[in-house]
């Protein structure tokens, strides 16, 4: 197949390396990274100009078009690409808006019966005191739209929680939600608008820093299978189907409805309280950096599932995805500085040494390469080092042994990614 991928991270480059290993393909990726012009075509162009893109992949004959970001789906490229009849992974940017508005996914989910947190819409700072004040502490207050990912404040203290209203207040209503107490799992879910076929569960690191502390980040590192799961859903598949019949069937059967189907990846991003599975959020696409961890672990074709959901023909492949009985663990290696003060242009080494080592994948992001070919850093989250292996202990003592390879001065990474998880898998 022909297929132009749009993005230039980590995600990215392991979608459009998983599609390269089929060995079926023609693939062009734009704008892509140094790391994804060693296993695609890479060019430049507009990625979030809906007509740029269709003149592009109209002219090119391209048979498929992944869109890997939110950026594109929100700017409406995916509608351009569907009136001009060329498949397209991802949705509409009405049916994006599940990510891009927190108060229509909470509608969506009321409608549809799913289990999510209570919450209030707050357009004064009256009413968002009077919500702060319902629920409890900890409070949790958010931005209603795309945020960057600095919308969300979880707090034990009502004055910045006030403080966080009355900034967000500025741009709009913000939500007060309930606090939900529990691990956090990304389960991914590919969706034509009708039939649903779900990935492995998986769970990311938000926090800068080991143990959790520090600042929220565009997450530190991921891994599967997520052992937690087994004693109480009986298993990963049982839990996956728990959230295909309670959230993401649902889900995609009100979106069609209200017309709006959603094509594309559900990412459900959940809690696992003592009262049961919550959802906190839903994003339109795949998840960074759990995808790097998740795409390791599919035994099948990753491009006859993108097909078959732009195409409306999910329903023909089995229920079941083939899914590796293995573990996958990916660490990001962040630049100093981020995500506050990012220091880049720094040059990055042992590359070449990381990738000569057993079951170990490097996957770029933040990297471009100088006129004398050196690579450099380019923003906050450089790369990320993947790592497989029967068990998850196995898997994250590659990926560490791949990341001591690689120098950048004043990088930084998390040396706890998926230890615990790790230690239970063994108990
Ligand atoms: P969001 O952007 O909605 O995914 O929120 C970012 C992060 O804040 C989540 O990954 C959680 O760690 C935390 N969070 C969001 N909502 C809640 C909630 N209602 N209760 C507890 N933690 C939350
Ligand atoms: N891993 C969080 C996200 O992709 O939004």
């Amino acid at each position: 197949m022909r297929i132009l991928v749009l993005g230039s991270g980590a995600r990215e480059h392991a979608i459009v390396a998983a599609l390269h290993s089929e060995r079926a393909h023609s693939i062009v990726t734009a704008p892509g990274n140094p790391g994804i012009a060693t296993e695609s075509e890479v060019i430049r162009l507009d990625v979030n100009n809906p007509s740029l893109v269709t003149d592009f992949a109209k002219d090119e004959n391209f048979e498929l078009v992944v869109i890997g970001p939110e950026a594109p789906l929100v700017a409406g490229v995916a509608d351009a690409l569907r009136e001009a009849g060329i498949p397209v992974f991802g949705p509409s940017k009405a049916a994006a808006e599940i990510e891009g508005s927190k108060t229509f996914a909470k509608d969506v989910m009321s409608r549809a019966g799913v289990p999510t947190g209570g919450a209030r819409l707050a357009a004064t700072l009256e009413e968002a005191a009077a919500a702060i004040d319902e629920f409890g502490a900890p409070y949790v207050v958010k931005a209603d739209g795309l945020a960057s990912g600095k919308g969300v404040m979880v707090t034990e203290s009502r004055e910045d929680a006030l403080i966080h209203a009355e900034h967000w207040l500025a741009a709009g209503p913000v939500l007060v939600e309930e606090f939900l107490d529990g691990q956090e799992v990304s389960q991914f879910v590919f969706s034509d608008g009708v039939n649903v076929r779900a990935l492995p569960p998986a769970q990311d690191f938000k926090r800068l820093l080991a143990g959790d502390e520090g600042p929220n980040t565009g997450g530190m590192g991921a891994y599967t299978p997520v052992p937690f799961l087994n004693d109480r859903f009986g298993g990963e598949r049982a839990f996956s189907k728990l959230i295909v019949d309670q959230v993401a069937k649902p889900v995609v059967d009100e979106m069609r409805a209200a017309g709006t189907p959603f094509a594309g990846l559900l990412y459900c991003g959940l809690i696992v309280t003592t009262a049961g599975i919550r959802v906190i959020e839903f994003n339109a696409r795949f998840g960074d950096p759990e995808t790097q961890a998740v795409l390791e672990r599919l035994d099948q074709p990753l491009s006859e599932l993108l097909y078959a959901s732009a195409t409306g023909t999910l329903g023909h492949l089995p229920e079941e995805l083939a899914i590796a009985d293995n573990a996958a663990v990916t660490i990001v290696l962040a630049s100093e500085g981020y995500p506050e003060d990012v220091q880049s242009g720094r040059t990055i080494s042992g590359v070449p040494d990381a990738l000569a080592e057993p079951n170990v994948k490097v996957l770029q992001a933040a990297t471009t390469e100088r006129d004398d070919d050196t690579l450099v850093t380019s923003g906050g989250r450089i790369l990320n080092v993947v790592g497989t292996g029967a068990t998850i202990a196995e898997a994250r003592a590659f990926a560490y042994q791949g990341l001591s390879r690689i120098h950048i001065d004043g990088a930084q990474y998390r040396a706890d990614i998926a230890e615990l998880a790790a230690r239970e898998q063994q108990s």
